[in-house]
């Protein structure tokens, strides 16, 4: 029983009610329904004004607050994500760890605040360029998956985005060796510590995934998918990524 491919879009802070033209323009791309699933996480307030247009596409948060509700002004509960209609939650992005200081604790806090609501909780981990340089990147993200993923992951709850920093927006992208040595690493790492799910979670590889090489990433050992940022804000970028991901 194979992982099917995931093709996520993280739309970040970019986005007006008048960009849902995209998915609609997205949506009506497809004649028949892509063969691997679609997830966009679109700021919060447009979650549920692409639910309602997104047609057979996932629609998620980018964070959520470890808590169900209470006296946090500006966060977003799980539990209020999945009632605008949400199914999924990014937690832990490089951008969330490094502009709000979340610690591995927190991430997993979320991640379980995802799971309680209902939601499939897409973890991030990924190493610095500094950490790369040093030859610590799988030590930094096997430090970070055994302090992010909770015991109770699983293949239908939990989604695991490896996002080497240095690559999120820069056009830069490891070898396709070093994507591979990483996501067999992870495999490895996850069997430890989740034996019994480690061969359903799937992994998805993010930073600056384009149409153009998303295709060589999908036949990548142990990659099932991408989690893309800028190019999954227009229609035809992100369908090109869909595309590959429907047949690889
Ligand atoms: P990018 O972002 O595709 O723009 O590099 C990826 C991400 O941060 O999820």
């Amino acid at each position: 029983m194979g992982r099917k491919k995931l093709a996520a879009g993280n739309w970040k802070m970019n986005g007006v009610k008048a960009s849902l033209g995209e998915i609609e323009a997205l949506v009506s791309a497809f004649t028949a329904p892509p063969n691997c699933d679609v997830l966009i996480c679109p700021p919060a307030t447009l979650v549920s004004a692409m639910v309602a247009v997104s047609r057979g596409i996932s629609i998620g948060g980018q964070d959520c607050h470890a808590n169900a509700s209470g006296a946090h002004t500006g966060d977003i509960s799980a539990e209020q994500l999945a009632d605008a209609g949400a199914s999924a939650v990014i937690v832990g992005h490089s951008e969330r760890r490094a502009d709000h200081g979340e610690s591995d604790a927190e991430v997993a806090a979320k991640a379980e605040a995802a799971w309680r609501a209902g939601l499939t909780a897409v973890i991030c981990v990924g190493e610095t360029e500094a950490e790369r340089d040093a030859g610590e990147a799988l030590s930094i993200v096997g430090g970070q998956m055994a302090g992010s993923i909770p015991a109770g992951a699983t293949g239908a709850n939990t989604v695991l985005a490896y996002e080497p920093v240095w690559a999120i927006g820069t056009g830069k992208v490891p070898t396709l060796e070093d994507i591979a040595e990483m996501h067999d690493y992870m495999r490895a790492e996850l069997a430890k510590s989740h034996p019994a799910e480690a061969q359903n979670i799937r992994f998805l590889y993010g930073g600056s995934v384009k149409p153009t090489n998303a295709a060589e990433i999908f036949a990548v050992s142990n990659v099932d998918g991408a989690l893309v940022g800028g190019a999954s804000l227009k229609a035809a970028d992100f369908g090109g990524i869909i595309k590959a991901a429907s047949e690889a």
